[in-house]
């Protein structure tokens, strides 16, 4: 009996406590990982504001040697998997990569098409909308940012320079990091929520099933053992030590033989009077 209570006791609760416990995981993952996704993005962004402000100097001067230099270094960075600068047709100006100078971009190509999806092109994108995520052609992960480089005052006044005020945009900045490090990131914090699980898992079925012993088997077990050992059609002087409703039912239990162990006695004691 007591194993049957058991199973029918312990297999919900570790079924329920493991359910919860790992919807509860999945859920949280999920929320941690956009948190670090969208973290990743602003400081991707913040990246592209860099390069942008580094290269504002050469573009105003119109040094390109220079330009190419700062493009070529910020491409030699660890995590930076291509960098390029367009001009607003979409011809690629500057680059890591010199194979792809001078290539023609459709704008509708992803990076471009944010902006160019409507008849007239959005000046500017929110920081989300700047993002995009894909897999390049070497298999690596990469966040990129497009982020548009605007026509300033300096730009149209400049004596060398042939942008007027009237254009808003002169070009946009290409940049993509490696997702790697997010990836690894992520995958600490999967298997540590795995273990985290696991422990809570065992410290939740474990305290249940020590909580059900002392608070419920082993009670009944005392009471089974007692009403069925009986003395001479008595139940013994020893009463279990139990609480409560087990108690109550051990109570009435021992009334109950007593009662009906003084009847026996009344009965044999007088065996003629019925007739
Ligand atoms: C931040 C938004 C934005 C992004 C990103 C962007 N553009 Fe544009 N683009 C514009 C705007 C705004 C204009 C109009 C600018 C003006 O007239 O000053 C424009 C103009 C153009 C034009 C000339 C006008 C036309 O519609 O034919 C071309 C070509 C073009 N973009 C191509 C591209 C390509 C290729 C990319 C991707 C590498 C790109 N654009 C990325 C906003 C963007």
């Amino acid at each position: 009996m007591l194993s049957s209570i058991n199973s029918r006791a312990i297999v919900p609760v570790a079924c329920a406590v493991t359910g919860f416990v790992i919807a509860c995981c999945v859920l949280l993952f999920t929320f941690v990982k956009e948190d670090l996704i969208r973290g990743e993005i602003h400081h991707a962004v913040d990246l592209a504001d860099t390069v942008i402000k580094s290269t504002r100097y050469a573009m105003l001067h119109d040094d390109r040697e220079t330009l190419s230099n700062i493009i070529s270094s910020i491409g030699d960075q660890n995590q930076v998997e291509h960098v390029r600068i367009f001009n607003k047709k979409g011809l690629i100006m500057f680059s890591r990569e010199q194979g792809e100078l001078d290539k023609f971009i459709d704008k509708s190509a992803a990076g471009c098409n944010e902006c160019h999806a409507e008849e007239k092109p959005k000046g500017s994108l929110g920081t989300m909308a700047q993002a995009r995520q894909f897999t390049n052609k070497d298999g690596k992960d990469v966040l990129a940012i497009t982020a548009p480089i605007y026509n300033e005052p300096e730009c149209s006044n400049a004596a060398c320079h042939f942008h007027t005020s009237e254009q808003s945009l002169l070009g946009t900045l290409d940049i993509g990091v490696s997702q790697d490090p997010l990836k690894q990131t992520l995958g600490q914090l999967q298997n540590r929520m795995i273990v985290f699980s696991g422990m809570i898992l065992i410290l939740t079925v474990g305290a249940v099933c020590a909580l059900l012993y002392r608070q419920v088997f082993l009670p009944i077990k005392q009471l089974a053992d007692f009403t069925e050992t009986p003395v001479n059609g008595r139940l013994g002087e020893e009463f279990p030590d139990v609480s409560g409703d087990i108690a109550r039912l051990a109570r009435s239990f021992q009334e109950m033989t007593n009662r009906v162990h003084e009847l026996e006695t009344k009965a044999s004691a007088k065996p003629d009077d019925d007739s």
